[in-house]
């Protein structure tokens, strides 16, 4: 089958070539895939300069497609079913082996498109708005904005009744974040605070300056490093005006539950209209190292989508 393999180079970061079919576990289905997203996680480990890619390394975490084989142990989705999932990798391929535990099926109201744009921003703003607890009638600032993360953890915060501050690089990228309803600005000096929650992913000096607009006893959870400066932080500064206030770190995948339900109920907010995937790139899968360029230098809004033989 074919599949998109890691280089090693910078600037074409991936090839199309051949490679076996995935041979599922007996808790796996065989998905063949229709479309599938790219995310800046993906992009970091695929241009680390050193020591690069593990040569047998397939990337790929969200996919949508058509069950061809339903898993042996008669667990998860049948064959013929449409559905969404999240493997740990080899997603960006014709056909890939997905675990019955992080796979839902699509409704005919969602197509493949919406759907790979789900999983993993889409289950970390639902894990992230869990994590920060009852945001209802509460300022909360969210940095590096304008990706995928950015735009699901903004409808869902601001359907739940939060006040939202969102940081993006311009108004253009942060278009679709105002109609949603959040207050959008392009520095941190223009962030009116101070905020019960900052949800912080950009590192660098945002870090520093987004922890100095916390409110007394306030929380920041620090889940990324978009700029890949590590963030510099100094005691002193809790005292001038997140006094006692609480750091946490968040990883999507640290939690006990599955990946299966919490895609079930994000593909459920998509169907009952309640939640928008903001695809900023749809191409086709040839077009997938041009695409990740454009992720990883921030000229891609919301999710990337890329489709396979449509
Ligand atoms: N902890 C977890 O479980 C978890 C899970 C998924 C993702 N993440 C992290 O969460 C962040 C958001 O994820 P995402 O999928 O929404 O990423 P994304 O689509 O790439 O969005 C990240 C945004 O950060 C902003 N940014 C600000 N300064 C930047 C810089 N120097 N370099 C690159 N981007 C910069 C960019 O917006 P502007 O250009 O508008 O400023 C960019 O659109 C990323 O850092 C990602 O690695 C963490």
């Amino acid at each position: 089958m074919k599949a998109l393999l890691p280089t090693g180079r910078p600037d074409d970061m991936v090839v199309l070539g051949d490679t076996e079919e995935p041979r599922p576990a007996s808790d796996e289905a065989l998905v063949k895939v229709e479309a599938f997203s790219v995310n800046r996680g993906e992009v970091f480990r695929l241009y680390s300069p050193q020591p690069g890619p593990r040569p047998d390394w397939r990337p790929g975490k969200d996919i949508a497609g058509l069950v061809v084989q339903a898993a042996a142990d008669g667990s998860g989705p049948r064959a013929g079913q449409r559905v969404v999932g999240h493997p740990p990798g080899g997603g960006w391929a014709e056909y890939a082996a997905v675990g019955t535990d992080a796979l839902a099926v699509l409704p005919d109201g969602v197509s493949s498109i919406r759907a790979a744009a789900l999983p993993l921003a889409g289950l970390t703003a639902l894990r992230l708005l869990r994590t920060t607890g009852c945001v209802s009638g509460h300022p909360l600032l969210l940095t590096g904005a304008s990706g995928g993360v950015g735009h699901y953890l903004t409808e869902l915060a601001i359907g739940a009744g939060a006040e939202v501050t969102a940081v993006t690089a311009t108004p253009e990228r942060g278009k679709r974040l105002a109609e949603f309803g959040a207050t959008v600005v392009h520095d941190l000096a223009d962030a009116r605070g101070p905020f019960h929650t900052v949800l912080e992913s950009v590192g660098g000096a945002s870090t520093a300056r987004a922890l100095s607009l916390l409110r007394p006893r306030g929380t920041l959870i620090w889940f990324g490093q978009a700029s890949r400066e590590p963030a510099e932080l100094s005691f002193f500064e809790f005292f001038k005006g997140p006094r006692s206030g609480t750091v946490r770190h968040f990883h999507y995948e640290h939690f006990d539950e599955a990946f299966a339900p919490d895609l079930a109920a994000l593909v459920r907010l998509v169907a009952n209209d309640r939640l928008h995937p903001e695809i900023g790139r749809l191409c086709g899968w040839q077009d997938t190292a041009a695409t990740l360029n454009d992720l990883r230098d921030r000229r891609i809004t919301g999710n990337a989508v890329l489709t396979i033989g449509q």
